[in-house]
């Protein structure tokens, strides 16, 4: 560790842990918009010690542009150094991402993380221990980017029973499906430019299979509902299965496809659910394009609102890092603290309202089913659906190119466990080779734009 100057004494001292795209992105930004960020805090902001996993010149010389005084390659130095008293956790992943956070807190300072991963899976022991020791554990960052959804879901619709969300909150899986649906780029070329645009996820199977998807639609829906962060309660299917026919079919059909994260308030429970969707192509969200992300938010009072903006790549995230830091240094300043909840949307966790196991919805469904060019073999899978009280409403069926000719239907809202009873029961005739690909529908019956 090296230590040279110390920041000015009215500043606020901030401390960052990892210098990678969104902790660079910070140290950045704090630099370039310092004079307007001072005037809304009315105070600087000074970063005062930066820890980095590999200190290499590259970073050397940025640490020195920025005038940190004070550089390690531990984190704990940071949590542990006095002078600061905000720690950034921009590291990442779950270890030591966790024991440096509760370091942190447990040391009396204040922490905003971009951690999705951190606060979906163990926020429920995070938050408790920021309460217990009258900090802040500030997370804007951490979902969507730079839309500032976490304000907006906390504090400006604050007065509404939300009803439902929906959102494109994964910039890399969001940018994949543009590329692939505009210009039929090869999937492996589209994630590997998203990986140097500083988009995708340290492990991008995180952003291709949901998981990040499902760590933010976690945190939405716990402050959304007032419910604990159930991660493992939240169901996850990736854009993986997603074939350029089926992009083709949706479009002929009048839809896209998009990413999505959805959390509803049904009769039953909350559903809490990230999977490849088939939208209209009118709906605002459909045109969503890039690594940008919307979410869609329904309110009982105001009815249905749109965010949307960058999700993803180190200004947009860093933005709302920043944001955090002012939030908090705005407290400082006026001597009040604003005490965290464990229950992230409501003052009290609400026990009564269970997330729904994804056979418990009922949703529209897209079917694309491999069948044999046979007679008949259209009348015996309607005759399947029509068992399983699913009722079409449209299909295509092309001319045959080769011995297997897809059939791709468009049904009625139905139960998903009846769906699933019916698809079973077409994947078993003989008229059928090999597995159905399954999207479901969102049509926001008139609930929004
Ligand atoms: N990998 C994430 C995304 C980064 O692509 O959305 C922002 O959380």
């Amino acid at each position: 560790m090296n230590s040279q100057t110390s920041p000015s004494s009215d500043a606020l001292s901030v401390g960052i842990c990892g210098l990678g795209t969104v902790g660079t992105g910070t140290l950045l930004l704090l630099q370039d918009n310092a004079d307007e960020i001072a005037k809304r805090l009315d105070r600087a902001i000074a970063v005062s010690h930066v820890a980095t996993r590999t200190l290499d010149a590259e970073r050397s010389a940025l640490l020195e542009k920025c005038g940190v005084p004070n550089s390690s390659t531990d984190p704990f130095a940071v949590v542990n150094d006095p002078q600061v008293q905000i720690v950034v956790e921009t590291m990442g992943g779950y270890e030591p991402a966790f024991d440096v956070v509760k370091q942190a807190l447990a040391n009396g300072k204040h922490v905003v993380t971009a951690n999705k991963a951190l606060i979906a899976e163990r926020g429920n022991e995070l938050f408790p221990l920021a309460q217990a020791n009258n900090v802040s554990l500030a997370f804007e960052s951490s979902v969507a980017g730079g839309i500032p959804i976490i304000k907006a879901l906390r504090e400006g619709l604050a007065a509404n029973q939300i009803d439902w969300l929906a959102g494109i909150i994964n910039g890399t899986g969001n940018f994949i499906m543009t590329e692939m649906a505009a210009r039929q780029t090869p999937f492996e070329d589209v994630l590997r430019r998203a990986q140097e645009l500083g988009y995708a996820e340290a492990d991008p199977s995180f952003d291709v299979e949901g998981i990040d998807a499902a760590h933010k639609l976690t945190i939405m829906g716990a402050i959304a509902f007032g419910i604990p962060l159930q991660f493992d309660k939240t169901y996850t299917e990736g854009i993986s299965c997603i074939t350029p026919d089926d992009i083709s079919y949706a479009d002929e059909l009048g839809y896209c496809i998009k990413h999505l994260g959805i959390a509803r308030r049904t009769e039953k429970g909350i559903e809490m659910r990230v999977h490849p969707t088939l939208l209209s192509k009118s709906r605002l969200l459909a045109n969503v394009n890039g690594v940008g992300n919307a979410i869609l938010v329904h309110g009982n009072a105001v009815g249905a609102t749109l965010y949307s903006g960058p999700g993803a790549g180190a200004e947009a995230t860093a933005s709302a890092v920043v944001a955090d830091l002012i939030d908090i240094g705005r407290q400082l300043s006026a001597g009040v603290h604003e005490p965290v909840y464990p229950a992230l949307g409501y003052r009290e966790m609400r026990d009564d309202l269970p997330v729904l196991a994804i056979d418990e919805i009922e949703a529209e469904y897209y079917l694309r089913i491999p069948a044999l060019d046979k007679v008949g073999v259209l009348a015996k899978i309607s005759s399947i659906l029509q068992q399983h009280d699913i009722s079409i409403e449209a299909v295509i069926q092309k001319e045959a190119i080769s011995e297997i000719i897809p059939i791709v239907i468009l049904t009625h809202r139905a139960a998903e466990k009846q769906l699933n009873h019916a698809i079973s029961a077409i994947e078993a005739l003989d008229d059928v080779s090999g597995s159905i690909n399954r999207i479901r529908v969102e049509p926001f019956h008139g609930e929004a734009d």
